[in-house]
């Protein structure tokens, strides 16, 4: 028998619980070196644009078809398509999401170790140094694996306690937590000596800067944000209850998610430009460029780049918790529905299969490099695969199947949950869903691999 499903007890539970989700290191390490990349200020408009009118249809309609659903992602999607093969883009919401989880963790992992690194002050050298500090710990064979799989069990323990005292209850800790830490840094950041020519590469747009590559880079940015189809927003609906309005949820996780990663760059900008180092060095920003620029910026000041320094790995953990604990939750869901066992037995199937691949992701950096296919590492292959491949894929089909295929009078229904809400989006939604939403898509899709 398959035990009680539960729901969010509470509005700020819920829009935390779903920002926490959201919220991860994409926003404090992608965001931050995706706008050093592409000209700053302008780019974060067309980010917020593409949030606006991508971004938030997208959530939409997962959020509709997980709240009817009730259920996990592939369930959702097979009630809705009426024993067609659209039940597939369910499943792969779901693989998204399981295989996300593993690599995923891996760098969340890295967070962790980062923590007892700047508590030890291991954190402390010449650019050099930090740099070898990173590479001789990604590839080490046995540190990274432990501390991924410690963040997965973390993660494990949350979600065996269920939704309202599990993840809500965590979610309503974490969140506030991680809005305090951000603001301290920013603070600390912002009076930095210099630090103004940072927060005026972050606001003061300079539209010239504009191309193609800006516009599909804040759109891929958006989705990946979001957490747009990794089964993750369309779970979390499935615990939704009646009441709730969809339309105004989706604006607040996009504006948490969205404040949360310009706070990001806020902590960030200022501190990189007061040193003189432009933060647009890609993935190692967060683990080689950033332990610099606090190494640098408070040299005077030692005990404060201490405390910096720290409060940051506490920060960037915690968003990579809340977000493990979502992509967990599509795999155990999945499991315990499916295989009509407890929940307690899904998260463990989960935890351990997810603990396999993060280990055998982070060998491949390392001690098993062998682990590899056309020059790619087995954590590049994940990082590729899902990010670059399933998720356009079954983003796209989302938006098809939810404008095409679904009928338009249940889809009305729970937008305006069934006729107590206003509707006057309705148009806009349905016409951003079916046309504008699958093609921008595709754009990203194919320019990804130099098609356009
Ligand atoms: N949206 C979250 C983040 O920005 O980190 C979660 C996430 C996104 C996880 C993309 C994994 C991923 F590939």
């Amino acid at each position: 028998m398959t035990e009680e499903r539960g729901n969010f007890g509470s509005k700020l539970g819920l829009i935390l619980a779903t920002a926490g989700g959201a919220v991860g290191l994409g926003n404090v390490w992608r965001f931050p070196y995706m706008t050093g990349e592409n000209g700053g200020a302008a780019f974060i408009v067309i980010y917020i644009g593409c949030v606006l009118l991508l971004g938030i249809p997208c959530m939409l309609s997962e959020f509709i078809i997980g709240r009817h659903g009730a259920s996990n992602t592939f369930r959702a999607y097979s009630k809705l398509s009426g024993g067609t093969p659209w039940k597939f883009v369910g499943l792969l919401g779901v693989l998204t999401g399981f295989l996300i989880t593993g690599y995923y963790a891996v760098v969340s992992g890295w967070c962790l170790q980062y923590i007892y690194a700047s508590i030890v002050g291991e954190l402390h050298g010449d650019p050099t140094y930090v740099k070898t500090y990173f590479t001789d710990f990604s590839e080490d064979a046995v540190r990274p694996v432990l501390w991924t799989v410690i963040i997965l069990f973390v993660a494990h323990f949350v979600i065996i306690h269920g939704i309202r005292g599990g993840i809500e209850k965590a979610s309503k800790w974490m969140m506030p937590t991680l809005f305090v830490l951000l603001l301290i840094i920013v603070v600390a950041s912002c009076l930095l000596p210099g630090a103004a020519k940072g927060v005026e590469f972050l606001f003061k747009p300079d539209f010239g800067k504009l191309n193609g590559n800006v516009f599909l880079g804040a759109l891929g940015q958006s989705f990946y944000s979001l957490s747009i189809a990794m089964g993750c927003i369309c779970t979390y609906a499935s615990y939704y209850t009646r009441q709730t309005n969809l339309l105004t949820s989706a604006v607040q996780v996009a504006v948490v998610d969205t404040l949360v990663a310009i706070l990001a760059g806020l902590m960030i900008f200022p501190a990189a430009f007061s040193v003189g180092i432009n933060p647009d060095s890609g993935p190692s920003l967060i683990f080689i460029t950033l332990p610099n620029v606090f190494n640098q910026a408070f040299s005077a000041l030692p005990a404060v780049g201490w405390v910096v320094s720290l409060l940051f790995y506490v920060l960037l953990s915690l968003a990579a918790l809340t977000s493990l604990m979502s992509l967990h939750e599509v795999s155990t869901a999945f499991f315990y529905e499916e295989l009509h066992i407890s929940r307690k037995r899904g998260a463990v199937i989960v935890t351990v299969l997810t603990s396999v691949i993060g280990a055998f992701c982070s060998l491949s950096l390392g001690s098993m490099s062998w682990l590899q296919a056309g020059g790619k590492s087995l954590f590049d292959i994940f990082d590729f695969v899902t990010g670059q491949i399933f998720l356009p894929v079954g983003g796209f089909l989302t938006c098809i199947f939810l404008g095409w295929y679904v009928p338009r009078q249940l889809v009305r229904d729970e937008f305006t949950n069934w006729g107590t809400l206003s509707g006057r989006f309705f148009g806009l939604f349905l016409f951003m869903v079916r046309y504008v939403c699958p093609l921008a898509i595709l754009a990203i899709f194919l320019h990804q691999f130099g098609v356009i």
